[in-house]
């Protein structure tokens, strides 16, 4: 059976909530791209971008047409984000490029390749046939996540083709992206909601120290 019509997993991929992400979370976006050194940025990029080039990739990353998902850490650091990117020539409409970046001491974890399983099933619901991923030839994590899913690799030297053939969206990738997505909106706002809550108690216990000096300094 071709790895990716194989039933999806509820139980795992409840497990590990991934979320859509919109124009709200540009900055998240970039904090997480920004702190990649310089050689995971060239494996992402292709280049050693810089942080100007880097700040102007996600000023230009158009949220309202592609779709980018991410996994959150609980104090609402973006850990790993994928980038699903729809081709724009008519020739290829139903075409999409993924790119994926995983902060480095979040490796290892699946993360990248639970983010691939993500951007597929949306990507077969959203009506792709086709996703690529351009990648260094030196990347065997990237080229290990697509290889496992079946995608055909055209290496021309130091670069890397792998272009995955999509099924069509079926019941089963329809329901699971509804509950996956509705499972990630929940932990999202829990997480907010405690980090909000843990930013209250810091400036409660900013002010109790305040009130306790004055009065300790204060005349007897
Ligand atoms: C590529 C990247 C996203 C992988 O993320 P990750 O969360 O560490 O990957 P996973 O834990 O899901 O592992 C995926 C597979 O790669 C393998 N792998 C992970 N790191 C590896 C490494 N350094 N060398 C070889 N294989 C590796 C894993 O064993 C796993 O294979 P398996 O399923 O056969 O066990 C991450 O390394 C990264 O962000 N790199 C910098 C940016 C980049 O290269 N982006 C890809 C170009 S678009």
């Amino acid at each position: 059976m071709n790895p990716i019509n194989a039933p999806t997993k509820p139980a795992a991929a409840l497990y590990l909530p991934i979320k859509s992400l919109g124009p709200q979370h540009r900055e998240r976006i970039c904090a997480h791209l920004l702190a990649l050194d310089e050689g995971d940025r060239y494996l992402r990029f292709g280049y050693p971008a810089g942080d100007v080039q880097i700040r102007r990739y996600v000023d230009s990353m158009n949220l309202a047409r592609d779709d980018v998902f991410g996994i959150f850490n609980r104090k609402l650091e973006l850990l790993a984000m994928a980038h699903l990117a729809y081709a724009v020539s008519p020739d290829c409409s139903h075409c999409a490029e993924f790119g994926v970046s995983v902060s480095s001491h979040a490796r290892g974890r699946g993360y990248g390749a639970r983010l691939f399983e993500r951007a597929t099933m949306h990507a077969r619901n959203e009506g792709v046939d086709m996703m690529f991923i351009h990648a260094l030839s030196e990347n065997t994590a990237m080229l290990n996540i697509a290889r496992k899913a079946g995608a055909r690799l055209v290496r021309d030297g130091s670069e890397t083709e792998a272009f995955l053939q999509l099924p069509p969206a079926n019941f089963d990738t329809v329901i699971s992206e509804l509950v996956q997505e509705q499972v990630a909106q929940t932990d999202y706002h829990l997480k907010r909601q405690a980090h909000a809550f843990r930013r209250m108690l810091a400036v409660m216990q900013e002010i109790r120290r305040g009130v306790r000096e004055v009065k300790d300094n204060a005349p007897a």
